[in-house]
This record gives C-alpha cells, structure tokens and sequence, in this order.
C-alpha cells in the first residue's frame, strides 16, 4: 500500500524518521500502557484474566525485539513473584518437542500479532491444553484472536522497522505481571505492591530525561560508526539489554554487532577487545555493578574503549578510563530496562544516521515476517 508523502510527512512531525520520532513517543506510550494495568487511584496492579496464584510456569514465545523483551520480563518475574519463566525463540521451541504442561501460561509476545513461527508456537501450546495469553500491539490480529486473554501494549501503532516504543511497552506490560503475580501469589503484601506500581508510573518521566541524552550520544554515535564491530555487555535484566542494543545497531546500521552477559566476557569475546572494537557497557548501579565494573577493568586493560552506560551512582563508582560515560536516570531496578533503553536505541539511530542508511526501512528486513 503506498502512503501519500504528506501524510507521512504530518505523521513523522518535526521527525527525521519514524524510527526518531517513535522512540520519542515512548514516555507516552507507556504511560498508556501502564494506565491500562494499574490502578492510578488505588496504586494497585489490574492484570486481569489470568489467576497468577494456581499457575506453575508461564511459556513466553516470540521472535525479535518481542524475544528480548520476554527475557526481561523473565527476569522481572521470576525474582518478585517466585514463579517460574521460560523464554523462548518461537522457531526453536516449536519444532524441538518441548516438554509442556496444562498447568502453564503460554504468553505469545509480539507486536504485530501475525509473526509467523510465534503463532505456530503459540498454536501447539493451546493444543497441549495451555491457556493462552497475548501481548501485542494490533489486537484484531490472529494471535490475539485465537489467545484466552489479550494484553494489549496500547503504544500506538508503530512503523519503523526496527522496534522501539513496542519493545518498552512489552516491557511495562512484564512489570505490571511481575507485580501482579507477586502480589496474588503472597510474596509481597499491600503496600509492597503499592509502591511498585508508583515506581513503575515514574517510569515515562524518566524514560523522557534518558531520551534528554540524545545530544551526548549523537557524538558518540560518530565515532562507533567508524567500528567494524561492537560488544554490548550487561548482566541481569541488562544482559537482555545488551543483545536490544546489538540487534538494533546492526538492524539498522549495518555494523557486525554482539551483545553478551558480561559473565561470559573470558568465555569468548573478550579475544575480540581491541582498540578498534568500543565495547557499550549497560551498568546501572545495582546489585550486578562491582562485577560489571570489573568487566569493564577488564576490556580497558586490553585496550578496550568503552562507552559506560550507567546511572548518577554508577558514575560515581565506576572504574576510571572510560572512553565515555553517560549517565542516565537513577531509578529503582525494577523499571531499569525501561529507563536504559533509550540510550542504546538513540544510539544505533544516530550511527546508522551518520553512515546514511535507510532507517527506517533496513535492506533485506521486514515490520512483520509472516512466513516462517
Ligand atoms: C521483525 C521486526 C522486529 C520484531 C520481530 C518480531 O523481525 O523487524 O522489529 O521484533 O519481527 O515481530 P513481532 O511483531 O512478532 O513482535
């Protein structure tokens, strides 16, 4: 379907790309999100359809961005509500013969609601007696049309190729899971889950003052466009942060990128640190910090240029010899991935920006791949 220019032109704003402008569209988009599954008079969760406390384990199936930001929710899950997450990548899970049980909760995570092997995931999971859930972004698509119960992300419709405001409002719909199931199965009382979800409607103004970065990573993004290759490292929720960031800078900038749980750093690339090669550290100062800065004495031993993503406390206790550090927003980690997705989005924006490709439309990718 051809659009007309001016109607793109009025949708895109003042923006360059869609791509620009949906990243700046995210402090709005999850406010909307999380409106729709919290209480704002209460400040309680309201995910409803779905009984968290008879559940034994949820399934999360998807493909993409959609797979990461199940990884996150995997995280977020598991350490508050003490339930068991799998995550997978729908194509493997579908054709391995995965051991399922009724008593589990298939959450199908994708944006378009149409990806091809997510559906078929999502498929032999009701056919073993599953109930189902979706998270998507389109709620007249198939997945949301065959799921039990349909979490919408509510961001708003979303163009660029390369997922963005989708991937947080993924995210804000875990965080209103974890809370919820932690609540409804008794590891965390009333008031407990009351602060969780005012932390979590915190989370659109600090989204909006990572997005206030954009200025220092634009330099940044003139000197990773000169790399061949770039490490993301991470640990914990920013391990799956690590693989957003990498998938991102190569989706739309062409540059051989990786992302790795910083853990694995002498199990492999740390043979790749060299002075061509900027390493993208995500450390917030959380309960990971000493070992993610150590990981970062590490690389800067070996030459390594690292770009240090942290927050206001981070700064102050990171190692010295960083190339760069930018400093994001303090937060609680429970919205940490929230607030640290900006600066790694922004930065493949700018690096693919800088070396002139077509953000919006990457060569060989497609918005929804519905053939398997
Ligand atoms: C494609 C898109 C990605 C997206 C993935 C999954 O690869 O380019 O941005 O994350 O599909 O899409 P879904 O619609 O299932 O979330």
């Amino acid at each position: 379907k051809t659009v007309p220019a001016s109607a793109v032109l009025m949708e895109k704003g003042n923006y360059r790309h869609f791509m620009e402008k949906e990243i700046h569209d995210q402090p709005e988009g999850c406010q909307h999100t999380i409106a729709a599954y919290v209480d704002t008079l209460t400040d309680r969760t309201r995910v409803e359809g779905i009984d968290f406390a008879g559940l034994e384990r949820i399934q999360i199936v998807a493909c993409g961005t959609s797979y990461i930001a199940g990884m996150i929710g995997r995280y977020l899950i598991e350490s508050l509500a003490d339930l068991p997450v799998d995550v997978e990548i729908a194509s493997e899970f579908r054709y391995r013969n995965p051991s399922l049980r009724a008593n589990a909760l298939a959450i199908a995570m994708s944006q378009s609601g149409e990806t091809a092997d997510t559906l078929a995931a999502f498929r032999h999971c009701a056919q073993a007696g599953m109930k189902t859930a979706a998270i998507v972004n389109a709620t007249e698509s198939t997945i949301a049309r065959e799921a039990d119960v349909v979490w919408p992300i509510h961001c708003g419709p979303e163009i660029g190729v390369a997922s963005t405001k989708a991937f947080t409002a993924q995210v804000s719909v875990m965080i209103a899971i974890a809370i919820a199931a932690a609540k409804a199965r008794g590891r965390i009382d009333g008031a407990e889950e009351q602060r969780l979800v005012r932390v979590l409607l915190g989370a659109p103004r600090l989204i909006a003052e990572a997005i206030g970065l954009e200025g220092a990573i634009k330099d940044i993004a003139a000197e990773i466009a000169k790399a061949r290759d770039v490490l993301y490292l991470g640990r914990g929720p920013m391990s799956a942060l690590a693989l957003e960031g990498a998938l991102k800078l190569k989706e739309i900038s062409y540059i051989h990128a990786e992302g790795y749980a910083a853990g694995e750093l002498k199990h492999g690339p740390i043979a790749l640190v060299d002075e061509a090669t900027p390493i993208i550290i995500l450390a917030p100062y959380d309960s990971w910090f000493e070992k993610s800065a150590s990981n970062m004495s590490e690389v800067m031993a070996r030459g390594g240029q690292v770009v240090f993503i942290t927050d206001p406390e981070g700064a102050r206790h990171a190692p010295a010899g960083a190339k760069v550090v930018v400093t994001a927003p303090g937060c609680d980690p429970l919205i940490s991935a929230l607030v640290m997705s900006a600066p790694i989005q922004l930065l493949a924006y700018h690096v693919a920006v800088v070396k002139g490709a077509d953000v919006d439309q990457p060569r060989n990718l497609a918005k929804s791949v519905t053939v398997e």
